[in-house]
């Protein structure tokens, strides 16, 4: 891994112990095959959102390759790549239309989040500077799953993904399968596997592990969603590999972050 992406990594791992079973399973010994994509949520608000996380990424080698829009989750993201090295993880950046909530939601998150300016180093990891409160959480989690992680989480790696085609023979049916063996709680939004090969990409991901938060209005901490992992398998269209992403399943994948039903 590169530097950056050792950084992220670790800041990931943190939230995210569920990555060592995910490896034990696949007798994983480095991180290597985690190199599909790193995904970050992030606010359409001046300073904070796509265009200065892009604008950090672009010293790193990256470039913007396309543009996506989630209607219902009120949604814009777009994928990066690096210019130099095709190997190197794509990156994923979305960010919540802040004017299309209510001035509660908005106003939390410009209170809170956003007040603070992040310098460009801290923007992909700084995580939570702030302090939360239960009430809000609940009533942020009502309109936004999506605003209600920023909230607790603050900036930092949302999921790493794993390449299945790195991996020797194994499909991503198959990697489910191992995983549903021992017992790993996947993201069973619409179907479990999302996407197909003819349309150049079959995704699925874990639930998210969960972390014990401090909240202001109450006396004991408690579990929260945090990070989970991802899996994509690419296959070629027209005979290139197929890179973009494919807007009703990143839908669904979203999903790996809400409360287990
Ligand atoms: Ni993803």
């Amino acid at each position: 891994m590169e530097a950056l992406e050792q950084k992220l990594w670790s800041s990931y791992l943190e939230l995210t112990p569920l990555i060592k079973k995910v490896k034990k399973v696949l007798s994983l010994s480095d991180n290597n095959a985690f190199n599909d994509h790193i995904a970050f949520r992030s606010l359409n608000y001046n300073g904070y959102g796509i265009k200065r996380l892009c604008t950090s990424l672009y010293h790193h080698g990256y470039e913007v390759k396309n543009e996506y829009y989630f209607q219902k989750k009120k949604l814009k993201a777009v994928h990066l790549e690096n210019k130099f090295n095709p190997n190197r993880p794509k990156i994923f950046i979305s960010e919540l239309l802040l004017n299309e909530f209510s001035p509660f939601l908005k106003n939390t998150l410009l209170n809170s989040v956003c007040q603070n300016e992040l310098k460009d180093q801290e923007l992909l990891t700084a995580g939570r500077t702030w302090n939360v409160k239960y009430t809000v959480y609940k009533r942020l989690l009502e309109e936004s799953e999506y605003a209600a992680w920023i909230y607790i989480h603050g900036y930092r790696v949302n999921h790493f993904t794993l390449n299945v085609n790195a991996l020797n023979n194994l499909s991503i049916e198959q990697l489910c399968f191992k995983f549903k063996q021992a017992n790993i709680e996947l993201n069973e939004s619409g179907t479990t596997v999302k996407g197909s090969s003819s349309l150049g990409l079959k995704q699925a991901s874990t639930m998210a592990n969960s972390v014990l938060v401090k909240f202001e209005d109450l006396k004991k901490p408690i579990n929260i969603p945090s990070c989970y992992v991802e899996f994509a398998e690419r296959f070629k269209i027209d005979g290139d590999l197929f890179n973009g992403f494919l807007v009703q399943s990143a839908d669904k994948i979203f999903e790996s972050t809400n409360h287990a039903a």
